[in-house]
C-alpha cells in the first residue's frame, strides 16, 4: 500500500507532463499568432521529425522569435 502512495502522484505528474507536451506546438502557434509554416517546412511534422526550419530551430533554441531569422 505504501508504494501506491508514491505511484499515484507520479503517475498523475507524467500524465499532465505528456497531455502539455502535446498541446505545446500548437500553443505556439497560437502565442506566436503565426502560421505553421513559419517554423515548419512544407509536409507533416512529427515528433521523431519536426521538420522544422532556420526560424523554427531558432524557436526551439531560444523560445522566442525575437530575433529570429527573416525568412
Ligand atoms: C513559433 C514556431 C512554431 C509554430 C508557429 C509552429 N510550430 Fe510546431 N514545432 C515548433 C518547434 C520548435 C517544434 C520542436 C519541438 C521540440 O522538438 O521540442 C515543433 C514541433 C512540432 C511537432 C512535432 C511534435 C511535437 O510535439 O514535438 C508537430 C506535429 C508540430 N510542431 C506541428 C505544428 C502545427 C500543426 C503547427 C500550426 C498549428 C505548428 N506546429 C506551428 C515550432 C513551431
Amino acid at each position: 500500500m505504501k508504494r501506491m502512495r508514491l505511484l499515484l502522484p507520479a503517475l498523475a505528474a507524467a500524465v499532465t507532463f505528456l497531455a502539455a507536451n502535446a498541446l505545446a506546438t500548437v500553443e505556439m502557434s497560437k502565442k506566436e499568432k503565426k502560421p505553421c509554416t513559419t517554423c515548419h517546412e512544407k509536409g507533416k511534422p512529427t515528433k521523431e521529425n519536426p521538420l522544422l526550419n532556420e526560424i523554427g530551430k531558432y524557436y526551439k533554441q531560444k523560445g522566442t522569435l525575437e530575433g529570429a531569422p527573416k525568412k
